[in-house]
C-alpha cells in the first residue's frame, strides 16, 4: 500500500486528485499538503492535513517521517500570468520547490514522483498545430522556462539515480470544483461561472484563439493512468503530450450557448493573449496512448453540460 503525499493540495487539480486518491487508497493513506489557500473541508475530513511548503525542504522532510511517506505528488505551482507578474516567485516555487521534493524523494527512496508539466513548455517556434511529442521547447514565459527545466530535471533523476519520476503536459484543465488561479486557460472555466452568475462573460482572450484543454474527470484519469503504468513500458518519463479537446474562445461560447441561448459574449485580450498566441493550438499524444493507453472520455459539449450543471447547482446551494 502506497503512502501518498500530495503537495499542492488546495489546489485545482491536488483537491480533486486528493479526493480521488484517498477514494482508491483510503483516507489515512493520503496526505493533503496545503500553504496558505484554505482547504475545503472535504479535504480536511476525508483524511490527514498538514502544511507543506515544497521550498523548505525540512518541512517536507519531517512530513515524510510522520506518515512514511513513499510517494510526492508535486502540484504546487506558480502558473503562467501570475508568473509573469512576478518571475522570481515562479522560479522559487516551481525550480526550488521541485529540487526539493526530487532531493527528499532521492533521500528516502520514494517509490515513485510526480511532477507535472504544461503545454507552457512549447513557444512561438513550435509547430502549432498537433505539436508533437518531441518538438521545439523555446518557451517565452517564464512559467514554461520553469516547466521545461522541470521536465528535463526529472529524466535527470531517472537516468542518474534511476528514481520513478513521471510526469505530463497538462493542457488547460476546466473544473467546476476548485478554481484555478493565475493561469492563462482561466478563461475556460471562468466563461462557464459568469454565464450561470450573469449570462454574459467578457473574455480575455480573442475569439479565434484556439488551445488544448481537458475536463478535469480525463485530466485524474490521465494522472492516475500514468501513476499506475507499468515504469518498464515508458520510453518517456516527465513530459507526456496528453491530449483530450481543442477548442477556440468562440467555439467554447458556441457550446456554452447551445445549453443558454440568452448567453452574451465580448473579447477584451489583455496581456494573456500573448500567452494564448504562443502555445499550441493542439497536441499530438500518440506516445501517451501507445506506451499507456491514454484515451480521453469528454469532448466540449459534454465537459459544458456537466459544468453548467454542477454550478447552477452550486448557485442553487449558495455556494457562489
Ligand atoms: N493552465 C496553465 C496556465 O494557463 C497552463 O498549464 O498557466
Amino acid at each position: 500500500m502506497s503512502k501518498i503525499l500530495v503537495i499542492g493540495s488546495a489546489g485545482q487539480i491536488g483537491s480533486e486528485l486528493t479526493l480521488l486518491l484517498r477514494e482508491m487508497y483510503g483516507g489515512s493513506n493520503v496526505v493533503a499538503g496545503i500553504r496558505n489557500t484554505k482547504p475545503s473541508e472535504k479535504l480536511t475530513e476525508s483524511g490527514p492535513c498538514e502544511v507543506v511548503d515544497a521550498v523548505d525542504p525540512d518541512g517536507v522532510v519531517g512530513v515524510v517521517k510522520k506518515y512514511s511517506i513513499d510517494t510526492i505528488i508535486n502540484m504546487a505551482a506558480i502558473l503562467s500570468a501570475t508568473g509573469e507578474k512576478n518571475p522570481m516567485l515562479a522560479w522559487n516555487v516551481n525550480m526550488n520547490g521541485l529540487i526539493n521534493v526530487l532531493e527528499v524523494a532521492r533521500e528516502f527512496k520514494m517509490k515513485q514522483v510526480l511532477v507535472p508539466s504544461s503545454i507552457a513548455v512549447f513557444g512561438p517556434s513550435t509547430p502549432i498545430d498537433n505539436t508533437p511529442q518531441e518538438t521545439i521547447l523555446k518557451p517565452t514565459t517564464i512559467y514554461g522556462v520553469t516547466k521545461v527545466a522541470g521536465e528535463l530535471l526529472g529524466d535527470y533523476y531517472v537516468r542518474r539515480y534511476g528514481m520513478d519520476v513521471r510526469g505530463l503536459r497538462y493542457p488547460g484543465i476546466i473544473s467546476h470544483e476548485t478554481l484555478p488561479g493565475g493561469g492563462t486557460t482561466d478563461y475556460a472555466v471562468a466563461i462557464y461561472y459568469e454565464a450561470v452568475r450573469n449570462n454574459r462573460y467578457t473574455c480575455f482572450v480573442n475569439e479565434d484563439t484556439r488551445l488544448p484543454m481537458m475536463y478535469m474527470p480525463d485530466c485524474l484519469k490521465a494522472t492516475i493512468d500514468l501513476m499506475q503504468a507499468d515504469f518498464s513500458k515508458l520510453k518517456h518519463h516527465c513530459d507526456y503530450n496528453v491530449g483530450a479537446m481543442s477548442f477556440s474562445a468562440g467555439e467554447l461560447a458556441a457550446s456554452v450557448k447551445k445549453y443558454m441561448p440568452g448567453f452574451e459574449i465580448s473579447y477584451e485580450p489583455d496581456s494573456r493573449q500573448e500567452i494564448a498566441d504562443s502555445w499550441p493550438n493542439s497536441v499530438d499524444d500518440s506516445a501517451a496512448r501507445e506506451e499507456w493507453d491514454w484515451q480521453p472520455d469528454y469532448d466540449l459539449d459534454a465537459m459544458t453540460r456537466d459544468m453548467l450543471k454542477a454550478i447552477k447547482e452550486k448557485q442553487e446551494k449558495g455556494l457562489i
